[in-house]
């Protein structure tokens, strides 16, 4: 097992390894010195095949579960649900002393991040996620989140967890699918970050290596929030594909998920920053090549304006101007900032 310390405003500790969650009840006891209440908000189909795992370890280490579950897909992360989990835990008197555990996906980490940031005023938080795509990027660092239907991502805020533990025991029953959008997020830390674990994805077989991989990941996103924890700057490249990724999965009604989405994202903006001699063409193609290898899409046929219109409702516009990153060369992104329509340009090419 591996331990990453995250530094910030509210430090905490990032565990990696296999089956850890069978000693989830202690791990929590060690660190708070006291027993609480436990809400357990989860992916209904996660909770059936690992729900008693978890329950079982915590009262067994003297913790009050209660159980709040919901379908772990993009669309559960509105106004609607907030309301049904506050309203749980105002009847099952919830204190500020208690803990929100999250377990499931990114969805169910930013919705569960998100209620406890704001339930009076901020409770604490463990986050256990499930999927490939959460263990490496959306459980570090504190993002936290509900949609609006304008947009993903409207509402929220940076809270950090009390404790994340990604365990690779979950990836066993991930479909083929759901993997590889995952492994679309370790192809963008790569791709900005760096050239060695690039090297890695292209030369071995990921499931001989996950548990490496999967720690270097968290090693460059802890490197990027202790940086800026609350995306000033650099933090700012770890949206690269993000731009368009967002756009598209509105325009295609989450029926696509986050790392294919972002995947056509990031391919789409460096073809472009190719043509305009920002990124050399050999980079983009050994990019659109490893993105293949995991069998990922790398273009949309949805209508551009659409795609556009979409992107209008982004958080990263400030103003007239839009930032976003592009990959100079393969382990280097730089952000760039434009005017909206000079960026409607640079997209159409
Ligand atoms: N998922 C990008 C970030 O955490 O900043």
């Amino acid at each position: 097992m591996r331990k990453f310390n995250i530094k910030g405003k509210e430090p905490y500790e990032v565990f990696v390894g296999e089956k850890i969650i069978f000693e989830i009840g202690e791990l929590i006891k060690q660190r708070l010195n006291f027993c609480c209440k436990v809400v357990l908000v989860c992916d209904e189909l996660v909770f059936k095949i690992y729900g008693d795992i978890v329950k079982k370890s915590l009262e067994e280490a003297g913790f009050l579960v209660l159980i709040f579950s919901l379908k772990g897909e993009e669309k559960s992360k509105n106004f609607e649900n907030l309301t049904r989990v506050y309203s749980f835990l105002f009847k099952n008197n919830v204190k500020r002393k208690d803990l929100i555990l999250a377990l499931g996906g990114g969805m169910v980490g930013d919705f569960a991040g998100f209620c406890a940031a704001t339930y009076l005023r901020g409770i604490k938080f463990v986050n256990i996620p499930t999927t490939l795509l959460a263990q490496v990027d959306s459980s570090i660092g504190g993002k936290t989140a509900v949609n609006l239907k304008f947009g993903k991502n409207l509402v929220g805020v940076i809270k950090s967890p009390f404790l994340v533990v990604c365990d690779v025991f979950f990836l066993k029953t991930l479909s083929f699918r759901m993997f590889n959008a995952g492994v679309s997020e370790i192809i963008k830390m790569a791709a900005i970050f760096s050239k060695e674990l690039f090297k890695i994805l292209v030369k071995e077989k990921i499931s001989n290596v996950l548990e490496d991989v999967i720690a270097k990941s968290i090693e460059i996103k802890k490197d990027v929030v202790e940086k800026d924890e609350f995306e000033k700057n650099v933090r700012m490249k770890l949206n690269f594909g993000h731009t368009v990724g967002h756009a598209l999965e509105k325009a295609l009604n989450f029926e696509i998920h986050h790392g294919e989405a972002v995947a056509v994202g990031m391919c789409f903006i460096t073809k472009q920053s190719s043509k305009l001699g920002i990124t050399n063409f050999k980079s983009y193609l050994k990019l659109k090549a490893l993105l293949e290898k995991y069998s990922l899409p790398v273009e949309t046929d949805v209508n551009f304006n659409l795609i556009f219109e979409n992107i209008m409702a982004d958080k990263k516009i400030f103003g007239d101007e839009i930032n976003f990153c592009v990959m100079k060369k393969i382990g280097e992104g730089e952000i760039m900032s434009l005017p909206i329509l000079k960026f409607k340009d640079f997209l159409k090419g």
